[in-house]
């Protein structure tokens, strides 16, 4: 008979483990569903316009440490049942767009997927934070299909342009979750950062639209 590789550890532990690890592969068959959808519509942008919308993304499974920091933050007990409860960014991908458009177009297209439930959306793009920080958040509920059968899965899905992936990457070096405060001067320069980047994106996709008429015209006169 297979050995448990839980053998001599205690039941209690050894049902925290496995619920954890179980916890883990839905989480990372819902990424994955969500990953080749993304994959499967900027594909067809592709054919269809000439360029991708979408210039890369990343992903992660929220490690067991932060789930269980998070867990304690609310007051919860440590287990695989109240973070699948509770939780709704254990499986999170980060989508970094070419321009600010996009971010809406993929949103648009992702949700309006019939096997995909909208079931909330952060627009930090049109409400920054009070920080600067800008990106359209999402949360969607995917099916995962098992042989014990269905199971509908949240993924949350950041949205947002190099521009704004540039200073959130920085900016979360810098401080995010800091543990003392910076101070107000070193704030505003991140905030007005982040301000002279939103003007940027803004006159990016000035340009693109301005491109893609003028191209069009062209082609017109051929
Ligand atoms: P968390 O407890 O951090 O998950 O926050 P939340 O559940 O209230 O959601 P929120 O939409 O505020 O943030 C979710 C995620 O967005 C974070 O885990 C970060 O990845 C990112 N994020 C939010 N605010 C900031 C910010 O000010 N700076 C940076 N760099 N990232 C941020
Ligand atoms: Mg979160």
């Amino acid at each position: 008979m297979k050995r448990s590789p839980f053998e001599g550890i205690p039941a209690e532990w050894r049902a925290m483990a496995e619920g954890f690890m179980t916890m883990r592969y839905r989480y990372q068959s819902a990424l994955r569903e969500v990953r080749t959808k993304l994959e499967i519509l900027d594909d067809e942008f592709q054919m269809r316009h000439s360029r991708n919308p979408i210039h890369h993304m990343e992903y992660r499974i929220k490690s067991p440490e932060s789930i269980a920091q998070k867990l304690v933050r609310k007051g919860l007990p440590i287990t695989a049942e109240a973070a699948m409860e509770n939780l709704r960014d254990i499986a999170g991908i980060r989508v970094v767009c070419a321009y600010l458009n996009d971010a809406y177009t993929i949103a648009d297209l992702l949700t309006s997927q019939d096997d995909v439930r909208l079931i909330e959306t952060r627009d930090y793009i049109r409400d920054p934070k009070p920080n600067g920080y800008r990106s359209l958040h999402i949360i969607v509920e995917v099916p995962v299909f098992l042989s014990t059968g269905k199971l509908l899965l949240p993924v949350e899905v950041q949205i947002r342009t190099i521009a704004m992936d540039f200073w959130a990457s920085l900016e979360h070096q810098l401080r995010y979750k800091e543990t003392v405060h910076a101070p107000d001067s070193l704030n505003r320069q991140l905030y007005d950062a982040a301000e002279r980047i939103a003007a940027l994106d803004g006159e990016m996709q000035h340009i693109h639209d301005q491109m893609v008429e003028w191209v069009a015209q062209a082609e017109q006169h051929e």
